[in-house]
């Protein structure tokens, strides 16, 4: 039995699918499951990781799990997980722990390190899924306002992030820690651009002062952490990003590009004719 937390998330919904497509047993954890749309095959229960005391039925006869790191708040999570008997644990962490000191995914990798539990870790790059928050200022008038406009990433599709951490739980191989990039160096006017061309719509890119950015940033993220993110994409302007190929080494088919991206949230991205 493989448990799946965060799987309502842009990641966990699409490992639960590759999982069921891999014939897994699945079981699935959501804080409303009533709330879910989760396949019929997947065994749902109510479960809050912050809660420990709330994880025992679902933990019960698991021996892979994937992980969705509560920021400041898994430890208990990570010991009930331990004591239950779950053999190797997937997480998701992310890229930032390589240059940000105190970065909150930091202390998720140590407490997993530190349970004894065998262990994978995912550190992907920049979601392209976060690009969906733009869907109201495409829908608006085509003008998406941020900050370092020029700063390139290589952001990664989150079906390529499931799919390495489906890799990952099959073969629950300890100790390893998986890099993961897109396969394009992109810099969000790129982006911005690419989505208006392929919705055939104007669009462009708006820079705004960074402190508007950083008062989005530290509803998620200490001051501290949210200024070494914000230095680092000032510091990486106009420059081209390192693609890494773990997405093509881990599941044997190359990463999906930004276009593909765009073309699978189309439906989304799109902006609804105003009557
Ligand atoms: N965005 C990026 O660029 C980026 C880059 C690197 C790493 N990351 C990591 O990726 C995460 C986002 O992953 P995602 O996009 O797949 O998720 P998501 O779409 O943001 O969804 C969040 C998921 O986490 C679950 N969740 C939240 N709090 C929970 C709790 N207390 N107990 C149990 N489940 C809880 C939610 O489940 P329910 O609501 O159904 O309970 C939902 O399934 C970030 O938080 C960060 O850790 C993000």
């Amino acid at each position: 039995m493989i448990l799946v937390t965060g799987a309502t998330g842009n990641v966990g919904r699409n490992i639960v699918d590759e999982l069921l497509k891999s014939g897994e047993q699945v079981r699935a954890i959501a804080r409303d499951p009533a709330k879910c749309a989760l396949p019929g095959e997947v065994e749902v229960l109510a479960a809050d990781l912050s809660r420990p005391e709330t994880l025992a039925a679902a933990l019960r006869g698991v021996e892979r799990l994937y992980l969705w790191p509560v920021f400041g708040q898994l430890q208990g999570a990570v010991d009930a997980i331990a004591q239950a008997g779950v053999q190797h644990v997937v997480m998701l962490s992310s890229e930032a722990v390589t240059y940000a000191a105190e970065e909150p995914h930091i202390a998720c990798e140590k407490a997993v390190v530190e349970s004894g539990m065998s262990w994978t870790f995912l550190r992907p790059s920049a979601f392209m899924s976060n690009d969906l928050l733009w869907i109201p200022q495409i829908a608006k008038d085509g003008v998406v306002h941020g900050v370092y406009g020029s700063s390139a990433m290589a952001p990664i599709h989150e079906r390529d992030i499931a799919a390495v951490a489906v890799k990952s739980l099959l073969a629950a191989e300890s100790g390893v820690i998986h890099s993961i990039t897109g396969p394009q160096s992109l810099s969000p006017q790129e982006r911005v651009r690419m989505i208006g061309a392929a919705l055939g719509i104007p669009t462009r890119f708006q820079e705004v002062p960074r402190e508007r950015v950083r008062e989005q940033m530290v509803k998620y993220l200490s001051g501290y952490v949210a200024d070494q993110i914000l230095d680092r994409r000032r510091e990486t302007q106009g420059e081209v990003a390192p693609v890494l190929p773990t997405v093509d080494v881990v599941t044997g088919r190359p990463a999906y590009t930004y276009a593909e991206w765009i073309t699978h949230h189309e439906a989304e991205l799109r902006p609804v004719p105003q009557l």
